[in-house]
């Protein structure tokens, strides 16, 4: 495939070279202990393999959102001793001030974590007096964050144009499965868009009507289009200011030629608790006024996994139900082991991300089942606004 940004593939001797490796290291944190250390392994490719061609590794990051300010408690100090860990390698913490001369003494092959970049406050302002301060530290730019990429700060967009810049192994893999679930997929695709509320996903679902032949719409924001429908919703979370654009939607959906999915039989509840003993599935259309809709029936659910079936592309996004409390898990954990069975037998390539997404997958038991799982939040909701990513394009010169 021809790619419009360079990889680790395209660079040269990096012995003795400097390179500022812009990783995301903003990871869960309870006293102390990283509580999910996905993001620290995904950076591993991209650091051992230029620590071993024998390269200054220097991984810049932010941590939390310290607004500009120095923050013990966002220092990157902190993260340093769990990802000497995952790396199983000696990693050095550098401070921001006097990082220079801290560098000088490094050698070939060491790796080192610059302090957090959001404690300049002309980080977030991308301000050319950050940007410079940063490549003066570095000869090479590498960009493994697609995470952060939807931010045009000095460490993910700034510095790309002013050293040699290239995507890591990371982001390498994210740019690839994004542009075979989105870019250039294979048809007919479907998009599942969940998650409590329309008004955060507008962006999404009007981008996806014009590209996917199938729009599965679950969780709260699905009873927004039921209301839509003349259906009524009891006392289900839902939009009702929003029911005339989740209508507008439908249409263009209908002019793209692109088949929205809504459920037809529901899980409903009185109260939103475990296993409630007013617990009942319905059609649609038999809601009682003191019930809510808490999840996707199991008619509605299979009749969604024959529509997987005849597809060859899947991008998902946000739970059917809600999930986190049982039963109301059940349509979006059958739906991810379908998916996931259909990717294992090879008719279709499955890509999922944002939010609550990678947390229901894990539920499911699937998440290294689907062909690629972002951890991004931002910035996965962002591409698939179809947004241009400032540190993507950043990278394409
Ligand atoms: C994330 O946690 O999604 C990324 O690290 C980006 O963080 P931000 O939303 O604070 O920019």
């Amino acid at each position: 495939m021809t790619r419009a940004f360079k990889t680790l593939d395209d660079l040269g001797d990096v012995t003795g070279q400097r390179v500022l490796v812009r990783e995301d290291l903003n990871v869960p944190m309870d006293d102390g202990r990283v509580t999910d250390d996905t993001r620290l392994r995904a950076t591993l490719p991209t650091v051992t393999e230029l620590a071993d061609k024998g390269a200054i590794v220097l991984v810049l990051a932010h941590f939390g959102r310290p607004k500009g300010q120095r923050n013990p408690e966002m220092s990157l100090a902190l993260v340093v001793k769990p990802y000497e860990q995952v790396l199983g390698r000696p990693v050095r913490f550098i401070d921001d001030q006097g990082a220079a001369d801290a560098i000088a003494t490094m050698r070939p092959g060491d790796i080192g974590v610059i302090e957090n970049t959001r404690f300049d406050p002309g980080e977030e302002a991308n301000a050319p007096a950050t940007i410079d301060r940063l490549a003066a530290l570095g000869d090479i730019y590498v960009n493994d964050a697609f995470s952060a990429a939807h931010r045009a700060h000095a460490s993910t967009e700034g510095l790309a144009h002013r050293l040699p810049a290239y995507a890591g192994r990371a982001m390498e893999a994210e740019l690839d499965a994004l542009d075979k679930a989105l870019g250039n997929p294979e048809h007919p695709v479907a998009a599942v868009v969940g998650g409590a509320k329309v008004s955060t996903k507008l962006d999404v679902l009007k981008h996806l009507v014009a590209k996917v032949d199938h729009l599965i719409i679950g969780g709260g924001m699905a009873n927004t289009f039921l209301a839509a429908r003349g259906v009524d919703v009891g006392k289900s979370l839902c939009e009702h200011d929003l029911t005339a654009t989740a209508d507008a939607i439908m249409d263009a959906a209908d002019r793209a030629g692109c088949t929205v999915h809504l459920p037809y039989d529901v899980v409903v509840a009185k109260e939103f608790a475990a296993n409630p003993s007013s617990l009942r599935t319905c059609n649609v259309h038999e809601v009682a006024a003191d019930e809510m809709i808490l999840d996707i029936g199991p008619a509605a659910t299979e009749a969604l996994a024959d529509v997987l079936k005849t597809c060859r592309t899947l991008v998902w996004n946000g739970p059917l139900g809600a999930f986190e409390t049982p039963p109301f898990d059940t349509a979006t954990v059958t739906l991810a082991r379908t998916a996931a069975a259909l990717t294992r037998e090879g008719s279709l390539v499955s890509v999922a991300g944002g939010g609550d997404t990678v947390a229901a997958l894990n539920q499911a038991g699937v998440a290294d089942r689907f062909t690629f799982v972002s951890t991004a939040g931002g910035a996965f909701l962002e591409w698939m606004e179809g947004r241009e990513l400032p540190g993507v394009a950043a990278l394409a010169g």
